[in-house]
């Protein structure tokens, strides 16, 4: 029987096609394999969004070329994902060694890619446009209790930075009944905790209905009786009074939302047209704390984007102390061939981006720092993960926040039995990136 090995790049839609990917292959015969070293089929399921993702994914690739001249010339490479879309042949030129190469829209290949390579001749396929959804596909779920569901796929923004419209396409919705037919399944198959996903998930239904009805499908889902509903990418410029107060009311919608600002200046915002000034980003904050008091809010930050200058830093550092973030992802602009702003020539200077970005990313991690604390003593009804990585003992958790907890596993008990519970838990102590805690006793 031969075996399979994906490793994924990316955000969490592409997390989401890897486990479409696994399940594919897993109908047309494949087991899973522990490590790429013994696997038939090693997958790549890429990303492109910045620099940084090329190139590791460039230097994985080649790193396996040694696998091929040493001892096993049959193993199968695969590139798929946004840079396979973005490169189509092109991949093979990079990375000779590479068999099968296939983009976004066409997974549903992979398995007669990876027959017709057999052969010994690489097989590359992309095409411009899905006409399916990766969700009806079958899937091999990472984690059994979680389950990833988008609902649109594509953008049809043009952030002037960023190359995610041209490897996804525009946005297409998924037709509401189809979402909840899905999730209604999934929560009969024990799925305690769904992640709505899109690019954009408060644009939802845009094209299929008109209108958006993001709000409508928080509704219409929630009321399958799933534990825990979470949803991401939110964009600022859509997300709407009628979702904010769907999150208020619907006890199943975790208190958390990703919210991403990009930058605080509005002279950088406008550049990078993201749709919203940063007034109306604070007031969107301000109507979100109103409506759930306690809500968490993290958000994605770019610094050095072409023309920043010191005031605009300053302007983020700002707009980040006021609306201190509970968690904020920050990245060094880095520009994409073929986005508007790839052609703008004023760019910050590399070492002045990385002494902004190291002063972004110290307020950060304060601001992590000082949230987390205000959770010391709270009781928080945790979902369990399953043991960390680095330490057997100890098991991983999410607070409904989404903060990261961590618990002494207790004897008797195993992490894979624990895995996918709810289980009430104390807050015992702060650090930076996660809390650690104890679970409470129920009687307290
Ligand atoms: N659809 C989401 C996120 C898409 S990409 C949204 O609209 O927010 C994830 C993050 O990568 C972005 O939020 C942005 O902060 C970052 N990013 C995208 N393109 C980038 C680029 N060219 N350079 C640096 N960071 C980038
Ligand atoms: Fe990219 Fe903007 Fe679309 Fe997000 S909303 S995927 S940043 S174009
Ligand atoms: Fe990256 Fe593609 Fe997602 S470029 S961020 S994996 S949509």
């Amino acid at each position: 029987m031969k075996s399979y090995f994906i490793r994924t790049f990316g955000c969490q839609m592409n997390k989401h096609d890897s486990e479409r990917i696994a399940g594919l292959l897993e109908s047309a015969g494949y087991v899973p394999a522990c490590g790429p070293d013994v696997a038939d089929v090693i997958v790549f399921n890429t990303c492109c969004v910045r620099e940084t993702a090329d190139e590791r994914l460039y230097g994985q690739v080649s790193s396996l070329k040694a696998l091929k001249t040493g001892g096993r010339p049959d193993v199968l490479i695969a590139v798929g994902g946004c840079v396979g879309q973005r490169d189509g042949e092109a991949v093979l030129a990079r990375a000779a060694h590479v068999d099968v190469v296939f983009g976004t829209h066409n997974i549903h290949e992979l398995p007669a890619l990876l027959d017709a390579a057999e052969s010994g001749r690489p097989s590359v396929s992309i095409l411009e446009a899905g006409e399916t959804f990766a969700s009806d596909l079958p899937q091999v779920r990472e984690k059994p209790w979680h389950a990833w569901v988008p609902v649109t796929v594509g953008c049809d923004n043009h952030c002037a930075y960023c190359i995610v419209p041209s490897v996804r396409g525009p946005e297409r919705s998924r037709p509401m009944e189809d979402v909840v037919a899905e999730v209604t399944t999934l929560v009969a198959d024990g799925v305690v905790e769904v992640t709505l996903l899109g690019q954009n998930v408060n644009s939802y239904g845009r094209d299929r209905y008109g209108k958006p009805r993001f709000s409508e499908l928080l509704r219409a889902v929630a009321d399958t009786g799933v534990s825990r509903l979470r949803f991401a990418t939110s964009h600022p410029k859509d997300i709407s009074d009628e979702t904010i107060a769907a999150m208020a009311d619907l006890p199943a919608v975790m208190p958390y939302l990703h919210l991403p600002v990009q930058h605080g200046s509005n002279d950088i915002l406008k550049a990078m047209r993201r749709g919203y000034t940063r007034e109306e980003y604070l007031l969107r904050v301000g109507k979100l704390r109103d409506a759930i008091p306690d809500v968490a809010l993290s958000t994605d930050i770019i610094v050095g984007f072409p023309g920043e200058t010191e005031a605009d830093f300053a302007a983020t550092l700002d707009l980040v102390e006021r609306v201190a973030f509970d968690h904020a992802f920050t990245f060094i602009y880095s520009a994409r061939e073929g986005t508007p702003a790839a052609a703008l020539a004023d760019t910050v200077p590399r070492e002045v981006a990385q002494e902004r970005f190291d002063r972004l990313a110290a307020l950060v991690r304060n601001l992590s720092y000082a949230s987390n604390t205000r959770e010391v003593g709270s009781f928080r009804e945790c979902l369990i993960g399953g043991a960390s990585r680095r330490d057997s003992a100890v098991l991983g958790a999410r607070t409904p926040h989404n903060r990261l907890v961590h618990l002494p596993l207790p004897t008797g008990e195993s992490a894979a039995g624990l895995a996918g519970t709810t289980r009430l838990v104390r807050i015992t102590a702060a650090h930076p990136w996660f809390l650690s805690g104890e679970f409470a006793d129920d009687s307290r």
